[in-house]
């Protein structure tokens, strides 16, 4: 028998939430805790990557997400590339396959994607020798959104499980949304999805997971209330009447708010469309993490990458 201890985390990749097991998803909890502290220090910088290269491929614009895997890969010695794709050959016509065997004669030791396409991270991961972590997938996943939500979920209550956690609005385009509901049911929360009917996934229901069309049934006695940006990009056709009426339903103001319990939190990923999901005296109010989830956000990203750099060969 042998007697090698099991790695912190043992997977090569971070595609998604799916599969992962509460104890993958405590363990990454808890180193990324350690992480904040590491942030917090004048001293900010490790050495766990030093040596590496990481390259953060970006085929989708993004502010919040691509700095943070910039600043923790930073953070963690590691030798950082951005590379977006206004700048890149795909706008040339190059293949997603053509970029990852280009990239991968390159020898970096972490891919961090960002693309348009569900399932193109997976895609991508099958065809590199390196780490990859998937920075959002189309509508399908964004693990370390939902492993950054659980975090900030964690430290201000204690826990996650037996929670009461109404996901709101744009269910149906977002990985976000898709990425929570997994990780929160895998860690014992109680789900809710509150959102118009055309803004619920189909068939949702079946799954386990509480659906409300009205928000006031879905916020009362919910612990936390995580809002959802409207995806209009990602809407063909016409899934909300206006978003004036759209934030008299479902916008959360400072009344719907008082009918979740009176301890309640809010979040929300970012971007947010003040006035349209989320009113700015709640965005900015006392109820508010928002500003917490983003500093939350690099520290998972450090956690992931250090633990995916267990992984990598040595010699
Ligand atoms: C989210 C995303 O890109 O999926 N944002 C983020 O990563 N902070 C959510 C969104 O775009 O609404």
């Amino acid at each position: 028998m042998s007697d090698t201890p099991r790695p912190v985390f043992p997977h090569r990749h971070l595609l998604g939430i799916e599969g992962l097991s509460a104890l993958d998803l405590t363990a990454l909890l808890d180193l990324a805790d350690e992480q904040v502290e590491v942030s917090r220090q004048v001293e900010k910088k490790k050495s766990t990557l030093r040596g590496r290269t990481q390259i953060n491929l970006f085929f989708e614009p993004s502010t919040r997400t691509q700095s943070s895997f910039e600043i923790a890969g930073k953070r963690l010695g590691a030798d950082v590339m951005n590379m977006s794709v206004a700048s890149s050959s795909v706008k040339k016509g190059e293949t997603l396959v053509d970029t990852a065997a280009t990239l991968n004669a390159m020898r970096p030791d972490l891919i961090i994607v960002r693309h348009h396409a569900a399932g193109a991270v997976h895609l991508l991961a099958q065809k590199v020798d390196c780490s990859v972590v998937n920075a959002g997938d189309g509508a399908h996943e964004h693990p370390t959104q939902a492993l950054l939500d659980a975090l900030t979920i964690r430290r201000n209550k204690g826990g996650i499980e037996g929670l009461t956690v109404a996901i709101c609005g744009d269910i149906v385009h977002s990985r976000v949304a898709r990425s929570n509901m997994l990780l929160l049911a895998t860690l014992g929360a109680r789900v809710r999805l509150v959102a118009p009917s055309t803004l619920l996934p189909p068939g949702i229901e079946g799954l386990g997971f509480e659906t409300f069309t009205d928000m006031r049934r879905g916020l009362d006695g919910a612990d936390i209330v995580m809002m959802l940006r409207l995806q209009r990009e990602r809407m063909n056709g016409s899934f909300v009447p206006s978003t004036k009426e759209y934030f008299r339903f479902y916008g959360l103001d400072q009344e719907k708010l008082s009918w979740a319990k009176p301890d309640a939190l809010v979040m929300h990923p970012g971007p947010m469309n003040r006035g349209v999901e989320i009113s700015s005296e709640v965005a900015d109010g006392a109820q508010s993490l928002i500003r917490e989830q983003v500093e939350m956000g690099v520290a998972v990203r450090m956690a992931v990458l250090e633990a995916l750099a267990s992984h990598l060969p040595n010699r």
